[in-house]
């Protein structure tokens, strides 16, 4: 990728992402996050992070800051930044340090970073700068935690192709090769699919606006993927979401 053409793609998520946060609050029925849909994802996110008292962290791809006051609450200092000037602009807190910049080349020094910990952010950029960039910026023994959405669900796809407002041209869900590249030059690393069955309720969500039954086809059917994916592993490319764990 040439300087010019990271640039345009720096643009368009600026762009897309500065509009978004300037907008008004999104209160469509249809909308899948804000019914709840990732809840279980993010508490899971929660859990294989950790304790967070007294660790300095850096939020990659932060967006308004909503995860970021969730993990200063949890008693980190937390360090934040995102490409768009208008979602930076947002995010509150005390110990909260929120910076305007790209992914592909962060302004920190070397080993700062107990954890760096990212939501919907590695599939909007270069991952073979921002695995540099994430190595050099972990302390020795660091971890990164990514939650990301997945590309070879043929479902998704279809809604994906119907939907392309809902998303910048530039991001490409994961594939489970990217994957396998953005985690080979670490020590340690861990996936997990989530949300397989549980794609389902998006469904009806996107045709009724009901929030009741989407809650109570989520219940269902997240207990049928706890009961599925750890028995059948290779259906985990098929999630929506996925865990990405490395460890420096
Ligand atoms: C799906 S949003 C997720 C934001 C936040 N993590 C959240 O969960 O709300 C993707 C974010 O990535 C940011 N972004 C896209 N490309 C970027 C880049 N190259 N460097 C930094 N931020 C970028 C966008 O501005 C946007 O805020």
């Amino acid at each position: 990728m040439t300087d010019r053409s990271l640039e345009t793609r720096h643009d368009v998520e600026r762009h897309f992402h500065d509009h978004k946060a300037k907008s008004r609050p999104d209160s469509d029925p249809h909308d899948f996050y804000a019914a709840g849909g990732l809840d279980e994802v993010w508490r899971a996110y929660l859990t294989q992070v950790g304790p967070l008292e007294g660790k300095t962290i850096l939020d990659f791809g932060c967006g308004e800051g909503w995860a970021a006051a969730e993990y200063a609450r949890r008693g980190a200092t937390v360090h934040s930044f995102d490409i768009s000037v208008e979602s930076v602009r947002k995010v509150k807190g005390p110990v909260i340090h929120p910076a305007v910049m790209a992914a592909e080349h962060l302004g920190y020094r070397a080993g700062s970073f107990d954890l760096v910990l990212g939501v919907g952010i590695l599939h909007h950029t270069e991952l073979p700068f921002v695995r540099r960039e994430i190595a050099r910026v972990l302390r020795r023994g660091g971890r990164a935690l990514f939650m990301e959405p997945l590309a070879h669900n043929p479902l998704l796809r279809a809604f994906r192709k119907l939907t392309p407002g809902r998303r910048t041209p530039t991001e490409q869900p994961m594939t489970m090769r990217q994957i396998a590249e953005f985690t080979q030059e670490f020590g340690w690393t861990d996936f997990r699919g989530y949300q397989l069955v549980s794609i389902l309720p998006q469904g009806v969500l996107w045709v009724t606006g009901s929030r009741s039954l989407f809650r109570a086809g989520l219940r269902l059917s997240e207990a049928m993927d706890g009961w599925l994916l750890p028995r059948l592993p290779a259906l985990q490319r098929y999630c929506w979401s996925a865990i990405i764990e490395v460890r420096k």
